[in-house]
């Protein structure tokens, strides 16, 4: 057994981060454990979480298990966890609450629990009291030893725990069994240093550690090869990029490098405003097949507050980046996250979150209460202001975010947007798929146009879809 420890996860050290090639490995006893048997992969949190649950599922494929639609009626189901906000952990604890009941009912299923949320010592604390019809669980730096993991439970029937709490090594030669055949995830780097004083991933995913660029092109071109048309590439602070690795190569570098390969659309999430350099702008106006959307995270508009967070930047930095990002970077789209109710926020520094939006009028933004989140320095700190008033606050605030997201999606009407099809529309014979800026859009059009690039007409707007008709139908 292997409990996490959040002082080691704290801890950084000026180690190289090793490069581990051929760990992933199925002991022969694995090899063919699932077959006739079915697995379902629960996902909650962010794009890297939803990544890694499409290596879950690959590992779970290699040993012969096949997905099941139906979490019911499945031999292995994992939770793959986010510890964020205290509504992550709230879902997650709600569907452990039904898992319960079919453990009782089927006896033989393996329930795990993997991700973010078993890196911190409180919820291991709990499934080790309270949840003991949990079968396996594993952290972040775990996941590609499921099938060893799964071994240990076969072999001595009892929950098996394997959460390491370390800084983390860079493994390459993991399998994916990717959700989508036309746009893909590529992790360009894993971990956090920059310690926001709300946040967990820090502790969770480890230091910050970037893949080697020729491991990165390698894969972009294969994807490319097996026809994939968009990457996103995939990081906590993808503007970080390299610093831990390389004298002067960056993101910028990796941005050209990528953009060389002629995959067609590339994407970068997230940004961190710190980071952003001009060279990293200039990269983007120029290429054609980097798109232009910045997911830009401001947080607040408080000086005060983005302070006691721990962000490094003020205000007028972020103004500075953001005005230009837009007045570089043609018809570019930027979105953001905004907590509300930090420790000490009073009612004028959230004034100045609503006048920063006033300004920025993003096309869109994440919007979140302040949740405390145990073992970081903001969870310490005073915290005075009533779960009404940030309730009020985040109200607000989503009010006048929605108004601009609606202004900027209704400039698109008549115009003809370029997109990427992705598949079948929620609404009923339409097809959907994103602009390069980002904006969702349904639309009227024939099937064959699934996987391709196609110029649409969008005829209305909402505040968060647009809707067309493409010429070719
Ligand atoms: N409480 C509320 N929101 C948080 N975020 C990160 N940590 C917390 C927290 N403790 C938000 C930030 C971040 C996004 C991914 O989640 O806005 O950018
Ligand atoms: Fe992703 Fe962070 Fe949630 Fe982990 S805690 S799943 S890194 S958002």
């Amino acid at each position: 057994m292997n409990m996490p420890n959040m002082l080691e996860a704290k801890k950084r050290t000026k180690n190289n981060i090793p490069v581990i090639r051929n760990e992933y490995i199925i002991p022969n006893s694995m090899k063919n454990i699932g077959l006739n048997k079915t697995y379902y992969v629960l996902t909650y949190g962010c794009q890297m979480n939803e990544h890694d649950s499409e290596t879950i599922k690959a590992i779970l494929s290699d040993m012969g298990y096949k997905e099941n639609n139906i979490m019911e009626k499945s031999d292995i189901i994992i939770l793959n966890t986010c510890a964020i906000r205290e509504n992550a952990h709230n879902k997650v604890f709600g569907m452990l609450g039904r898992l319960k009941h079919l453990k009782q009912d089927r006896p033989n299923i393996i329930i795990g629990v993997a991700g973010c949320m078993p890196q911190e010592k409180i919820v291991m604390d709990e499934i080790l009291n309270k949840k003991k019809y949990i079968d396996i669980v594993f952290g972040t730096h775990n996941i590609h030893r499921l099938p060893l993991i799964l071994e240990e439970y076969f072999n001595n029937k009892k929950t098996e725990i394997e959460v390491f709490s370390k800084e983390g090594e860079v493994i390459e030669g993991i399998p994916y069994n990717r959700d989508s055949k036309i746009k893909a995830w590529v992790n360009i780097m894993y971990g956090c240093d920059k310690f926001c004083t709300y946040c967990i991933v820090p502790y969770t995913r480890g230091k910050q550690r970037s893949r080697l660029k020729e491991d990165i092109i390698k894969e972009i071109k294969d994807l490319k090869d097996r026809g994939y048309k968009e990457i996103t590439l995939l990081g906590q602070n993808v503007n970080a990029y390299g610093k831990d690795l390389y004298d002067s190569y960056n993101l910028a570098n990796l941005l050209e490098d990528v953009s060389k390969t002629d995959i067609d659309r590339v994407r970068f999430i997230t940004s961190h405003p710190w980071d952003f350099t001009d060279k990293m702008i200039d990269v983007i106006k120029t290429s054609e097949n980097i798109m232009p959307y910045v997911h830009l995270p401001i947080q607040s508009g408080s000086n005060k507050i983005l302070k006691l967070m721990g962000r490094r930047y003020t205000k007028e930095n972020y103004l500075e980046l953001f005005n230009k990002l837009k007045s570089k970077i043609d018809n570019v789209s930027i979105t953001t996250d905004i907590i509300v109710g930090f420790p000490g926020e009073t009612e004028e520094d959230f004034l100045e979150t609503v006048e920063i939006v006033d300004k920025c009028k993003f096309d869109g933004a994440f919007t979140f209460i302040y949740s405390p989140r145990e073992g970081t320095p903001a969870s310490k700190m005073e915290d005075n202001i009533s779960t009404k008033e940030k309730r009020e606050r985040l109200q607000r605030l989503n009010k006048m975010v929605n108004k601009y997201s609606l202004e900027n999606n209704k400039k698109y009407i008549n115009k003809k947007a370029k997109v990427l099809v992705e598949g079948f529309s929620k609404k009923e014979g339409m097809l959907m798929g994103y602009t390069d800026t980002m904006k969702l859009i349904n639309f009227k059009g024939n099937k064959d146009l699934i996987g391709k690039i196609v110029k649409v007409l969008v005829m209305d707007a909402k505040s968060f879809s647009l809707d067309g008709i493409c010429e070719k139908i």
